[in-house]
C-alpha cells in the first residue's frame, strides 16, 4: 500500500494536484478539507455555535451521515467555519479514524491512497510514502480564487475581500494548537507561485517515482 500525503495553505493548487496524481496513478483521494468544510456545514444547519467545542463535536460524530458532494462545501463561507471548528481537538480526533481507514484501506481496492490537508505528513500519516507540501504567496493564491469564483468579471473590492478571508484562514490553521498548518520534516516543499498546474504535477510525479525507487 503506498500513501502519498500532500499538506499546504487554502488555494495553495494541492486539491488539483491530487487529484491529478490520483487519476494518473489510479489511487483513491481523499480530500481531507472536505471533512472539516461538511462538519463546519453541518454545525450551521443544526444551528449550533461553530465556536462551541461541544456543538463542533456533536457534527463531526454524524460524519458518515453527511454528504461530501454537498455543493455548498466549496464555498469561502463554509472554508472559514471548517477552520473554526478544525481548531478543537475532539473534532480533529474524531475525525482521525476516518482518514486512517481511508489511508490503510482505500476504497475500490486501490493501490494507494493520496490524501491532502493541513496534517497529513505530520499526524494522520506520519509513515507515508512521500510527502508533499504545496505552498504559493498569499496573493497568488487569492488571485486563483478570485478568478475562479468571479471569472474576469470580478472587482477590486472581491479581490480584497477573498484575499482577508484566506489571510484570516491561514493564521487560524499555522497558530492553532492541535495539529497546525506545518510542514513535515521530510516533506518536499513545491512553491506553486510562478509555475503552472502541470510543471507542478511533472515535479511531484518524478519526485514520487524518485521516492518509490528508493523506498
Ligand atoms: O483544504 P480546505 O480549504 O478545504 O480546508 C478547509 C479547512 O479545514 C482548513 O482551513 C483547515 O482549517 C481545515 N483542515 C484541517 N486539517 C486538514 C484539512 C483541512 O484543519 N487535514
Amino acid at each position: 500500500m503506498t500513501v502519498i500525503a500532500i499538506d499546504g495553505p487554502a488555494a495553495s493548487g494541492k486539491g488539483t494536484l491530487a487529484r491529478k496524481l490520483a487519476q494518473h496513478l489510479n489511487f483513491a483521494y481523499l480530500d481531507t478539507g472536505a471533512l472539516y468544510r461538511a462538519v463546519g456545514l453541518c454545525v450551521a444547519r443544526m444551528g449550533g455555535d461553530e465556536n462551541s467545542e461541544a456543538d463542533a463535536l456533536k457534527a463531526a460524530e454524524k460524519l458518515r451521515e453527511m454528504d461530501l458532494n454537498d455543493p455548498e462545501l466549496k464555498a469561502e463561507s463554509t472554508g472559514e467555519l471548517a477552520s473554526k471548528v478544525a481548531a478543537f481537538p475532539s473534532v480533529r480526533a474524531c475525525l482521525l479514524n476516518y482518514q486512517l481507514n481511508f489511508a490503510k484501506n482505500p476504497p475500490e481496492n486501490k493501490a494507494g491512497a493520496i490524501l491532502d490537508g493541513r496534517d497529513i505528513g505530520t499526524v494522520v500519516c506520519p509513515d507515508a510514502d512521500i510527502k508533499l507540501f504545496i505552498t504559493a504567496d498569499v496573493k497568488t493564491r487569492a488571485k486563483r480564487r478570485f478568478l475562479e469564483e468571479f471569472g474576469a468579471k470580478g472587482c477590486d473590492q472581491q479581490f480584497q475581500t477573498i484575499l482577508e478571508d484566506l489571510e484570516r484562514r491561514d493564521k487560524r490553521d499555522l497558530n492553532r494548537i492541535s495539529s497546525p498548518l506545518k510542514k513535515a520534516e521530510n516533506a518536499h516543499l513545491l512553491d506553486t507561485t510562478n509555475s503552472d498546474i502541470e510543471t507542478v504535477f511533472e515535479e511531484a510525479l518524478r519526485l514520487i517515482s524518485d521516492g518509490m525507487i528508493s523506498v
